[in-house]
């Protein structure tokens, strides 16, 4: 496979993975790319939680962020070449109903790179409040695949889950291969190898995406399957056979920041020629 043809896929797969109902005009959460988790993923389970006012999945993803700089490097072997962009969120920022939600005193900085064969992002919080606060993060990444009955997911072996589909069951994962036939949300919490391949079962020639992580503790496998998919209105109905959310983050527990501190976490996915 040449660079080229590799770049495109790369491109095809990691980037053009949005559904074909997602909404576009801002006023949701765009359904497909890497949409940011933070500072809860889901809901809060507590009523006391600081974050419990905050609607699924929390403000960043719904935000409108401000561009802060871009910067290419361009090598004599273009494989190396890497672009990065960086983006910048505080809390003024936000909008109103979610800055009354959660008014805490914050500054998000995201940076995505991108090389020939991969794709980094990273969150740098800022905690520019009076008072320590906790959080979530979680790159909330969306895979498109041609056929979900050839996806497996690697790394994932002998890990604690819990399970949202059975009402937050807990159990042991025993699979080397993690499959999916059925309605999958899971959340697999202390992954400790910091590589977990997405093989997409692409017809000519695999196509594996590793996932490795800085600072990140738990990974999420998500598919809708068929009801699900026909209550999102953003979502097509046929579309949980092409795609899976493979998700690496900090979910099961907070992560707790005091004041005047910096946290930075991040993933990087990357395809082998
Ligand atoms: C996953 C969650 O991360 O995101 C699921 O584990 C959730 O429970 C899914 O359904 C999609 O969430 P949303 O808010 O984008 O529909």
């Amino acid at each position: 496979m040449s660079v080229q043809n590799l770049e495109n896929k790369v491109i095809l797969t990691l980037g053009s993975g949005s559904s074909a109902e997602a909404i576009l005009d801002g006023t949701k959460a765009i359904r497909g790319g890497i949409p940011l988790v933070f500072p809860q993923f889901g809901t809060a389970k507590n009523p006391n939680d600081a974050t419990a006012k905050l609607p699924q999945h929390g403000i960043a993803r719904s935000s409108i962020w401000e561009f802060l700089s871009a910067t290419s490097s361009d090598n004599k072997d273009h494989n190396d070449d890497e672009v990065t962009a960086t983006f910048g969120l505080t809390g003024s920022q936000t909008p109103k109903n979610l800055r009354e939600a959660w008014p805490k005193k914050f500054q998000l900085i995201y940076t995505v790179s991108l090389t020939a064969r991969t794709l980094k992002t990273s969150l740098k919080v800022k905690n520019e409040d009076n008072e320590a606060f906790n959080f979530h993060v979680l790159f909330h990444t969306y895979f498109l695949a041609p056929d979900i009955s050839k996806v497996s997911i690697l790394g994932l072996s002998n890990l604690t889950y819990t399970d949202k589909v059975l009402n937050g069951a807990r159990a042991l994962e025993s699979r080397e291969k993690v499959t999916i036939d059925q309605e999958v949300d899971r959340i697999y919490e202390n992954v400790t190898s910091d590589e977990i391949v997405v093989d997409l079962g692409e017809e000519k020639g695999n196509l594996n995406v590793k996932i490795s992580n800085t600072n990140l503790r738990d990974t999420v496998v998500w598919n809708p399957w068929i009801d699900k998919s026909r209550g999102m209105s953003d979502f097509d109905d046929e579309e949980y056979k092409v795609m899976v959310c493979v998700e690496t983050g900090t979910v099961a527990d907070y992560i707790l920041l005091s004041p005047g501190q910096n946290w930075e976490g991040g993933q990087i996915l990357s395809v082998a020629i």
